[in-house]
């Protein structure tokens, strides 16, 4: 199987997780893609959706499914999106897409968290993959600094790239992440960090892996 069939499968499988008659909260990268492709089938279902991104908020409405402004929204049932490295606890590395800062946002007002991934996804302690942190553009060179001087690694800025928001993005190599909840925490602390990409103080309730054999559910 591809890599795109294993994210296709695990995207079918998020139905199932789909509350009827409720607002749907929808992540943002392909996997995410994937499973908007597949809520278009049964939209008529669902009361309607919130988007991490303009990119989901696009493709939601290409198919004809309503898109709400999280501020009229009071609950959202179920969250479900992609991620960049998952562990074993279920805490996670998020942001490859930049769309961090509003996956954590409407995470936040989600009930539960349904994280969708092919195999390669699962690490056994994250950090290899670049943790994305967002910034405000002024305080990048400060909020580098830091991060170095703190917690070692390199950061690195993503090269052409604003968020959503406005903001740059700061992509930081060689971290051994073994206290997700901590390192989150801590990196929020640094003035001018909007964000960073780990989904660990909330992390994901249940993810479904796409392998070769079929989709795997870890619950947290
Ligand atoms: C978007 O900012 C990310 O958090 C995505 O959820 C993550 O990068 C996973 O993307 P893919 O589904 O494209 O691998």
């Amino acid at each position: 199987m591809t890599q795109d069939e294993l994210k296709q499968a695990v995207a079918k499988a998020a139905i199932d997780y789909v509350v009827p008659e409720t607002i749907i909260g929808v992540g943002t990268g392909s996997t995410a893609n994937f499973f908007i492709d597949e809520l278009a089938k049964i939209k008529h279902t669902i009361e309607g959706t919130v988007a991490s991104s303009e990119a989901s908020a696009a493709r939601l409405k290409g198919h004809g499914i309503p898109v709400l402004d999280l501020n009229s929204v009071a609950e959202i049932s179920v969250y479900i999106d992609g991620a960049d490295e998952a562990d074993a606890g279920c805490h996670l590395v998020k942001g490859g897409g930049g769309a961090l800062t509003r996956e954590k946002i409407v995470l936040a007002v989600a009930k539960k968290f349904v994280c969708i991934a092919d195999e390669s996804k699962k690490v056994g302690v994250l950090g290899k993959f670049p943790l994305p942190i967002e910034v405000i553009p002024m305080a990048r060179s400060y909020v580098a600094r830091e991060i170095v001087k703190r917690f070692g690694g390199e950061p690195v800025l993503r090269d052409g790239f604003t968020t959503d928001n406005g903001n740059v993005i700061l992509d930081v190599h060689g971290l051994q992440i073994t206290d997700p909840v901590a390192l989150e925490n801590e990196l929020n602390g640094i003035v001018g960090v909007v964000t960073n990409g780990l989904f660990a103080a909330r992390k994901a309730d249940v993810i479904l892996y796409g392998t070769p054999t079929g989709v795997e559910k870890v619950e947290a």
